[in-house]
């Protein structure tokens, strides 16, 4: 009775744990470890040479890893080139002119068949890999990267214009975006903490300082400076104070009333998520544990496994194309 018992609880055990998985998703952190054990060590030194040479591509890397996600899962499709048979996600209206790093994705990307010897890792994963290291480069948290996406042999603007959200969005726009993606209130304050690395072009924040209110009128007149009422359109302002620093100051910014976008001061702005925003100004602890568990959250967003997609060899072309 007592071994029937035990058995019992192995069985149920077993079960549990396999509907667990299938129902977040079939990713490992392991992934790699039998097929290429360098694969991981090799994307981080990569990384890390390119954000010594520049640090804002840090951000621009862990962007691109977020604008992948939210089109049709985290499958490497931000990065197919434009062909007769690729519609190219990078001329959608929020990357067009504006995403950046690819360059690097393809020096990772050389680097790591190399240390495989085939093409073993996939561009998503690479994206996602990638975006950790850029995060950690800069100062902020680490965490455990699930791995196992595969590439989507498809790419598509429409998809890419109709889910990537904008930087004129309300809170409530911003919600049901981030809703629309398995992500609820908390992941949408805590991952666009993202904003506490990298730059925004004028015509990113042009209406927000020229036309809203809740601005405070001494960074709104710093601003003008750096993005006149005409022209400028392309002038570069950090996100936030310490563009080059993972740090808290987006969120003290925001208490500040000194966003940059319309859609950063939305968080705060007298809204639901007020509270949140206040709690990341000054705790660094809950904010690094929470990216972190986001950041995990929104790479697991419907990606390809199995004998989905494939594993591309260049990132920016699908095979046999
Ligand atoms: C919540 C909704 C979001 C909106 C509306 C938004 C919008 C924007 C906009 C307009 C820019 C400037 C682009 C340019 O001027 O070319 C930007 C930059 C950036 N975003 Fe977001 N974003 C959002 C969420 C996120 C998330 C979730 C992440 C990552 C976790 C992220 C990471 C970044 C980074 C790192 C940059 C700077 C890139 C660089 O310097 O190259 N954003 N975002
Ligand atoms: C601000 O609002 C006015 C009136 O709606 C509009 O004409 C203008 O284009 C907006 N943006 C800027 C930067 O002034």
């Amino acid at each position: 009775m007592a071994s029937h018992g035990y058995f019992s609880v192995l069985v149920h055990a077993f079960v549990f744990a396999s509907l667990a998985t299938s129902a977040f998703s079939q990713l490992s952190p392991n992934y790699y470890d039998y097929a290429c054990p360098n694969a991981l060590s090799t994307i981080k030194s990569v990384v890390e040479a390119a954000v010594q040479k520049e640090y804002r591509m840090g951000a621009s890397l862990l962007r691109l890893h977020f604008h992948d996600c939210f089109v049709n899962g985290c499958d490497g499709s931000i990065l197919l080139d434009p062909s007769p048979t690729i519609d190219s996600e990078k001329n959608a209206f929020a990357n067009f002119q504006s995403v950046r790093g690819f360059e690097v994705v393809d020096d990772i990307k050389q680097a790591v068949d190399e240390a495989c010897g085939t093409p073993v890792v996939s561009c998503a994963d690479i994206l996602a890999v990638a975006a950790r290291d850029s995060v950690v480069a800069l100062g902020g948290p680490t965490w455990e990267v699930q791995l196992g996406r595969r590439d989507s042999t498809t790419a598509s603007k429409e998809a890419a214009d109709a889910n990537i959200p904008a930087p004129f969005f309300s809170l409530s726009q911003l919600i049901t975006n981030f809703k629309n993606h398995g992500l609820d209130e908390k992941d949408l304050v805590v991952l666009s903490g993202g904003h506490t690395i990298g730059y925004a072009r004028c015509v990113t924040f042009k209406d927000h300082i020229y036309n809203d209110s809740n601005i405070d009128p001494n960074f709104a007149q710093y601003l003008k400076y750096i993005c006149p009422r005409n022209g400028g359109d392309l002038n570069l302002a950090p996100l936030d104070s310490t563009a080059a620093n993972f740090d808290l100051n987006y969120y003290s910014n925001l208490v500040q009333k000194n966003g940059l976008l319309h859609s950063d001061q939305e968080l705060f702005n007298g809204g639901s998520t007020d509270e949140l925003v206040k709690q990341y100004s000054y705790d660094t602890e809950a904010f690094y544990v929470e990216f972190a568990n986001s950041m995990v959250k929104m790479g697991n967003i419907q990606p390809l496994t199995g004998d989905q997609g494939e594993i591309r060899v260049s990132c920016r072309k699908v095979n046999n194309y």
